[in-house]
This record gives C-alpha cells, sequence and structure tokens, in this order.
C-alpha cells in the first residue's frame, strides 16, 4: 500500500517530577542514548515529513541535546506552556500540519517502540484512525480500549473516568495512536475538560471518530516490552534491561556472538563482530566497537570506540579506549589502554600495564607494570617489568621512540624525548636521559654500597 505524508508528533513535554531528578526525564539515558532519541531514531525511520517535539519543561537543555546529536532529522520544536493534557499538546503541533497528513502521535517517555510495530499502525489506519493497544495482567494507570459487540473500537476511558466495569478491562491504550490531520483538527477543537483530571484528553477523539464515522482499526503490540513507559527510576531501570535483553538477542541470534551471560552484557552504542566472537559476563561496551573474527574477550572488560582485529584475546579486568588492536594480540588481565594506544600484530600487554597515544611494533611485549605513555616502539621489543616512560616534565608532553628488538631491562625509567636505536639493550634500573644508538647498550653500573653488620652495630660507629 502507498504511505500517506506523515508527521510525527512526539509527546515530552510532562515534567517528570517522578523521577526525582533536575535532569528531564526525557533526556536520562537509555543504552547510552537520551531516551527521546531512541524515540526520535524510530519516527526518523518512518520517513515523515516532520517530527514534532512537544516540549514544556526544561525545552532549552532538551532542544540543544536534541538539536546537537540529531541534527539530520526534520525536527520542528513545538512548545507547550501549560500542561493541559496530551489532546491540548497534540493541538499545538497541528496548526502546521497539512491536512493530507496522518498524525503518528508518540510518547518521548515510551523509548523502545520498534519501528516495524509504528508501520503496522501506519497501514492498519489507512486513511482512518490507529491506536496501538496491548493486553496486560495489571491494566492499572492506564486507558482501557472500549469495544463494541462486534469487536469494533468504541472509544478509550481513562482509569480515573472508568466504571468498575471498564476497569476491569486488561486491554489498553500504549498512548500510541495515528489519526488523520484535517479530522483530528476538528476533534481537538471540540475537546473539553469535564473529566476527572480536568485535561484534554487525546484519547476522546476515538469517541468523535465514531460520530464522524472515520474508520477506527486496532494494531495489537504483540511484544509488550515495546511499550514499556518510564515514569520514575525503577521503570527507567527495567527498560534499561528490556534494552539491554533486545540487544544481546539480536547479536547472537542475527550475528553469532557467544556471550556467556545475555543478561550480564551491556551495550551502551554500536558493536559490530566478526564469526565466533566470544565474551565472557560482566562486560561493558560503549561507542562505536569493532570485533574481528574469533576475538575473545575476558570478563569484566569495558571497551569504548575501539576496533580489535581478529584473533586477539583479551583476558579479565581491562579496560581499552580508542584504541586500535591488531590481529593475535593478547592484553591483560588488568590492563588500561588509553587513547591512541595502537599494537600491532601479535603484540602483548599483560598486567597492570598503563599505555596512552602509543605504537606498539608487531610482536613486542610490555608485560608487566609498567606505564608507556606518548612512544612509539618498533617489532619485537621487549619492555622489561616496571618500565616508565617519563614523558611529561611538568609543562610539557613528549615522545618517546624506541627501534625494533631493544630490550628494556627491568624498572628502567626512559626520560622523554628520547630515542634508542634498534637492536640496543637497556640494562636493569637505569635511567635513561639520553640517546641511545643502534646495538648500544646503555646501563647505570653504579654499584650499591654494602655495609656488613649493619643491623648489629651502631649507625653512628
Ligand atoms: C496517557 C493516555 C492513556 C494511556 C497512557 C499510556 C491520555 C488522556 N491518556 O495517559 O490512555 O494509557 O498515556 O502511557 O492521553 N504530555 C504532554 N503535555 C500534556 C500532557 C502530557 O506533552 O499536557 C505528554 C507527557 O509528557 C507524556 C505523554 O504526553 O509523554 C503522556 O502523558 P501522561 O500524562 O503520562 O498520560 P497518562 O495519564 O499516562
Ligand atoms: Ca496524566
Amino acid at each position: 500500500m502507498t504511505i500517506p505524508p506523515l508527521t510525527v508528533v512526539v509527546l515530552a513535554a510532562g515534567e517528570g517530577r517522578r523521577m526525582r531528578s533536575d535532569t528531564p526525564k526525557v533526556l536520562h539515558p537509555v543504552g547510552g542514548e537520551p531516551m527521546v532519541g531512541r524515540v526520535l531514531d524510530a519516527a526518523n525511520q518512518l520517513h515523515p515529513q516532520s517530527i514534532d517535539v512537544v516540549y514544556g519543561h526544561a525545552g532549552g537543555v532538551v532542544q540543544s541535546v536534541v538539536s546537537e546529536f540529531y541534527e539530520d532529522l526534520p525536527l520542528r520544536w513545538v512548545h507547550q506552556a501549560e500542561q493541559l493534557g496530551t489532546g491540548h499538546a497534540v493541538a499545538q503541533a497541528l496548526p502546521a500540519v497539512p491536512d493530507d497528513h496522518q498524525v503518528v502521535v508518540l510518547c518521548a517517555d515510551v523509548p523502545l517502540i520498534r519501528v516495524k510495530t509504528l508501520r503496522r499502525l501506519v497501514e492498519a489506519a489507512a486513511d482512518g484512525v490507529s491506536v496501538l493497544t496491548v493486553e496486560v495482567n495489571d491494566p492499572a494507570g492506564y486507558g482501557r480500549i472500549l469495544r463494541n459487540a462486534a469487536g469494533q473500537i468504541t472509544g478509550i476511558v481513562e482509569e480515573k473516568d472508568a466504571t468498575e466495569e471498564q476497569r476491569a478491562i486488561r486491554e489498553i491504550n500504549t498512548g500510541v495512536l495515528c489519526l488523520p490531520a484535517r479530522h483530528l483538527r476538528v476533534w481537538l477543537d471540540n475537546l473539553d475538560a469535564g473529566n476527572a483530571q480536568g485535561e484534554l484528553y487525546l484519547t476522546d477523539c476515538i469517541g468523535q471518530a465514531r460520530l464522524s464515522r472515520v474508520p477506527v482499526s486496532s494494531v495489537v503490540c504483540t511484544d509488550p516490552s515495546e511499550v514499556q513507559g518510564v515514569n520514575d527510576r525503577a521503570q527507567l531501570g527495567a527498560v534499561e534491561r528490556t534494552w539491554q535483553q533486545r540487544q544481546a538477542q539480536t547479536l547472537m541470534r542475527d550475528h553469532g556472538l557467544g556471550l556467556s551471560d545475555p543478561a550480564r552484557f551491556d551495550l551502551r552504542g554500536h558493536l559490530e563482530v566478526g564469526r565466533d566472537c566470544h565474551i565472557d559476563v560482566d562486560v561493558l561496551i560503549e561507542g562505536d566497537v569493532v570485533l574481528g573474527d574469533g576475538v575473545r574477550i575476558g570478563p569484566f572488560c569495558r571497551i569504548q570506540d575501539s576496533h580489535i582485529a581478529a584473533g586477539t584475546e583479551l583476558l579479565g579486568h581491562c579496560e581499552i579506549e580508542d584504541s586500535h588492536i591488531g590481529a593475535d594480540c593478547r592484553i591483560g588481565p588488568f590492563a588500561r589502554l588509553r587513547p591512541g594506544t595502537r599494537m600491532a600484530e601479535g603484540a602483548r600487554i599483560g598486567n597492570f600495564v598503563e599505555t596512552k597515544q602509543t605504537e606498539i611494533g608487531a610482536g613486542s611485549k610490555i608485560n608487566h607494570l609498567s606505564y608507556v605513555g606518548d612512544a612509539q616502539l618498533g617489532a619485537a621489543v621487549n619492555v622489561g617489568a616496571g618500565t616508565i616512560t617519563c614523558n611529561y616534565d611538568g609543562r610539557k608532553k613528549h615522545r618517546t621512540r624506541i627501534g625494533d628488538g631493544v630490550f628494556v631491562g627491568s624498572n628502567s625509567a626512559l626520560v622523554a624525548p628520547l630515542s634508542i636505536g634498534n637492536n640496543a639493550v637497556i640494562g636493569a634500573g637505569t635511567t635513561v636521559r639520553d640517546d641511545v644508538a643502534d646495538d648500544t647498550l646503555a646501563v647505570d653500573d653504579r654499584r650499591p654500597r654494602q655495609i656488613p653488620g649493619w643491623r648489629s652495630g651502631s649507625p653512628e660507629e
């Protein structure tokens, strides 16, 4: 069927007082993105001509966050000065909506709605009205769907206005509706606030549609988790879990990712995986992360905005940020790779090693207890335990260059700026202040003094 031109109206004017937060409710993150952003993403996938965001409370902050992160969307900002109800909110947007549009109403605090569900809703509406409904065990607080003997929707009654009998209905209004603009305009004009909450209810348009003989259909949402709303932090936590489960399922089912425990995996961003990748428990992935074929991630790791090539293994408790790891590397446990770390094929970083803005050549090893920052290491370098690049003189950062095949003995201090030639050897415990030529040994050979009988004698003697 041909989809009519669409306007999506996103309701976001509510104050969100129950969040008990200074941050506007719709900016609280779900999967690392503000929840309103998730709704806008889904809305945008319908290819509407306009996405009208109705804002009220803290609109400035919401606008600046949304405009920064979602700049390509056909957004229009609509101010609702006073929150007089959902009907009043939609009415603020309507003057700018062309008559031939279908209007899809979404709530900014129902962030898990899927675009395929919205498409079903738009198709079901044709040029009439459609309502997204769901059957729940506990309908408390929601508008109930009223149907006649033929099963057609005749109206929606809000809980506070409902009779005992109506309250027993378990089919509820999700708050997501699709309505024809030219009729909606008239129906919204006719709304009155003669109800228990003294509000202008958008849901009263359903009764009016029946009176004006505009067909009303419904789409039952098969996955109730899509229409979970967020009013307080507990519901936000529940929505976050649903989102994480959904991502874990997709990654396992559609991309073949192995997860030791899908309930202990968090993705706040985008993860691309090759074949036969495996992630152990309690791993957090943030930003854009790519894992090549056969990458294995140990337990309790956090990886952010990084690329890890095929066959590499990360042992437990590693932090990796803005880094590029080559194939067949081994890292950890307990390693911290800070931004700008690049490891070539087969390199190794072991426990309690910190790197930053550092290139590590193929097959090179920094296996224990080191800080290597602002450095460039050639191939087949061995950095001994406790080696420190002294990259900062209190004012400026300086670089350390280490050639191929260099052996750095344990507990060496490499005072930058410094250049160490190919195949040089640094003796253990050396503070290297001057450049070292190829094939040269740099060693601090001052021997410690030894004073026999020290403990038994008197220090004054
Ligand atoms: C609404 C529906 C109810 C449905 C429920 C689903 C009405 C009258 N009722 O009830 O049938 O079961 O959603 O969650 O529509 N908003 C504004 N401006 C306003 C009032 C609300 O922008 O003046 C926004 C809120 O920020 C929220 C959304 O509209 O995003 C829904 O408002 P809310 O007051 O939460 O509606 P409910 O009473 O839950
Ligand atoms: Ca309300």
